[in-house]
């Protein structure tokens, strides 16, 4: 069955209180584009073209202000409400009837890939199509995520959030799972901090010997955006980067046509609607080149 896409974009952004008092974190601008547009990229960069929002209830409406129904950039979307951030692996229940038994990628929408080795690395995760696979990135913070205890080389388990570390290898927001996740994360009880984590799902998994953890080296840039500085920061990164490369990342827009998802003329359309911005101006260029 083809893979499914799914974006976690709720929560209520309070650590980066007062800016997303009003606007969804995930609505925020990393330099020219809004976050969102990252790791939707990275969804459309592993071939997938049916994704699921799931946002709160009142930010609904801005996000499909923003990405309508998909069809700009060659997807089609689904939009799912999430009434109370009760825990990352609550949107698999959520999105159950969306996915209807096909395996899923996950991603949280406030998480920033780069890497030239992206697109292999997605497609060797979307070939597994029994279990799962996650990504281990070493972080000097492995505290505030999900690490990796590892036993010799052999992933032990994953633990949310420990006072000490086991390892210094945190689990990012981007899940590969087979269709049976949502019927996993039915039993999923509450951690004692109330939610539905991500991390007692993934214990399942590998309980049962079904989860591939893939260490994501130096080459590549996972990038928090969890405090005020850190945000900047990454918006910083974005512009070097675009700015001494000449070149966009986290555009939708070039992928879905690089994919063959848009033709020509409707790349045009969008060139045109930006055509004020540096970034219309890259993607007429990407049309001349
Ligand atoms: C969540 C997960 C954690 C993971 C992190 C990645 O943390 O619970 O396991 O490492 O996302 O961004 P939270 O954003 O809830 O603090």
């Amino acid at each position: 069955m083809q893979r499914k896409g799914i974006i976690l974009a709720g929560g209520s952004g309070t650590r980066l209180y007062p800016i997303t008092m009003a606007v969804s974190k995930q609505l925020l601008p990393l330099y020219d584009k809004p976050m969102i547009y990252y790791p939707l990229s990275v969804l459309m960069l592993s071939g997938i073209r049916e994704i699921a929002i799931i946002t709160t209830p009142q930010d609904q409406e801005q996000f499909q202000r923003l990405l309508g129904d998909g069809s700009q950039f060659g997807l089609a979307l689904t939009w799912i409400v999430q009434d109370s951030p009760d825990g990352l692996a609550q949107a698999y229940t959520l999105a159950e009837d969306f996915l209807a038994g096909a395996p899923s990628a996950m991603i949280l929408g406030d998480n920033i890939f780069f890497g030239h080795g992206l697109p292999g690395l997605l497609a060797s995760a979307d070939k597994k199509q029994k279990g799962g696979t996650v990504f281990a990135y070493r972080v000097a913070d492995p505290e505030r995520y999900g690490v990796v205890a590892f036993e010799g080389k052999k992933v032990r388990h994953i633990i949310e959030k420990p006072e000490v570390p086991p390892s210094r290898y945190a689990v990012t927001g981007l899940y590969f799972l087979d269709g049976d996740a949502p019927a996993r994360a039915r039993e999923v009880q509450p951690s004692p901090r109330g939610e539905l984590e991500i991390t007692s799902l993934l214990e399942m998994y590998l309980e049962d010997e079904l989860l591939d953890v893939e260490t994501m080296g130096r080459g590549f840039a996972w990038l928090d955006t969890g405090t005020h500085g850190s945000l900047l920061d990454a918006g910083n990164f974005v512009r070097t980067l675009t700015e001494r490369q000449g070149m966009q990342s986290g555009s939708p827009d070039e992928i879905s046509w690089s994919q063959g998802w848009i033709d020509d003329d409707a790349l045009a359309a969008r060139a045109e609607l930006f055509k004020k911005t540096a970034y219309g101006q890259y993607l007429k260029s990407l049309l001349e080149e």
